[in-house]
């Protein structure tokens, strides 16, 4: 999907380096293919020696003659950035965007008419490549850019395309998501601790539990419950801790925490995307 084409990263940082790493190790793209920019003068020889392309300030013209511009600068930023390059884009690129809570409405009144924007919501485990990246698209993207633009985050993990009304839950739910499983892998490993089980071991046996308990949801594609039922024994041990948590409300207070976070984030869209009108 991705052959031949050149791509520029605009605002090369944790996210940015990440998608170039996946891209030079999962995809047709060549390192000579990838064109990135920094804020800093001084943030280049770190960027260009770590990932090995080419790496500068001049945004203008690191999106000339590209087919794709990927944007991985900070929300507050993108204002900027879009005026910046607002009269030399055209209509033919594509434009990928990976800020949170800005729209793509919001990119495409910012700039050449007809301009094909994507929206995308990775998550941090894209570093190692198993990212969960949620993308959306705006009025005038064709089949084949929306493949180009979820070609780029298959090379960090999977991919869903929803309508951008869920962006919010999507961020909610997967870009959010890591913070609170460290939490729960955090808590077991102390349930551990607390009978005896050294600290190392312990989040050992809890990550590599979720892990386990993840792939076997992604891969038998069984209902989660019905895979909980197959671990609990009638009057074994498992029905007693499952018991504890009904109780503790893990189930509703997990829920209740994606619902705020997903509130939270229709929040920043909405300040994010009138405060730079
Ligand atoms: N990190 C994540 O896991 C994650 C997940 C989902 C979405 N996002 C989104 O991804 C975007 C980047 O996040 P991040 O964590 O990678 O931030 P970051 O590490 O701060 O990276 C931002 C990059 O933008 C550069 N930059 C600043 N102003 C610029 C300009 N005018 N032109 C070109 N480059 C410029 C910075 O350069 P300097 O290094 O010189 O300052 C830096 O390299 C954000 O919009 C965030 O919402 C991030």
């Amino acid at each position: 999907m991705l052959k031949g084409k050149k791509l520029a990263v605009i605002g090369c940082g944790k996210l940015g380096e990440a998608l170039v790493a996946g891209l030079c190790k999962n995809s047709e793209l060549q390192k000579n293919d990838i064109t990135a920019t920094v804020g800093r003068e001084t943030s280049i020889e770190r960027v260009s020696k770590k990932l090995g392309i080419a790496v500068g300030v001049d945004n203008k013209a690191a999106v000339k003659g590209k087919d794709i511009v990927l944007l991985a600068v900070k929300p507050q930023n993108m204002d900027r950035v879009l005026a910046e390059l607002k009269d030399v884009l055209t209509k033919e690129q594509l434009i990928v965007s990976v800020a949170a809570s800005v729209t793509t409405s919001f990119c495409e009144e910012r700039l050449e008419e007809k301009a094909a924007v994507v929206r995308a919501m990775p998550n941090t485990p894209a570093v190692i490549n198993v990212g969960m990246t949620g993308l959306c698209h705006g009025l005038h993207v064709s089949a084949e850019q929306r493949n180009m633009a979820e070609a780029i985050f298959k090379c960090v993990g999977e991919t869903v395309f929803v309508d951008e009304s869920l962006m919010d839950a999507v961020t909610a739910l997967s870009a959010s998501g890591p913070a609170y499983l460290y939490v729960v892998v955090e808590s077991l490993a102390e349930a551990g601790v607390k009978l005896g089980i050294p600290r190392e071991i312990s989040t050992l046996l809890a990550a590599q539990t979720m892990h386990g308990a993840s792939r076997m949801v992604l891969e038998t594609k069984a209902h989660p419950a019905l895979l909980k039922d197959t671990v609990t024994t009638p009057a074994g041990c498992t029905i007693d801790g499952l018991m504890e948590l009904e109780e503790g409300k893990l189930r509703v207070t997990l829920i209740k925490a994606v619902v705020k976070a997903a509130e939270r984030a229709r929040e920043l869209v909405n300040t994010q995307n009138k405060t730079s009108k």
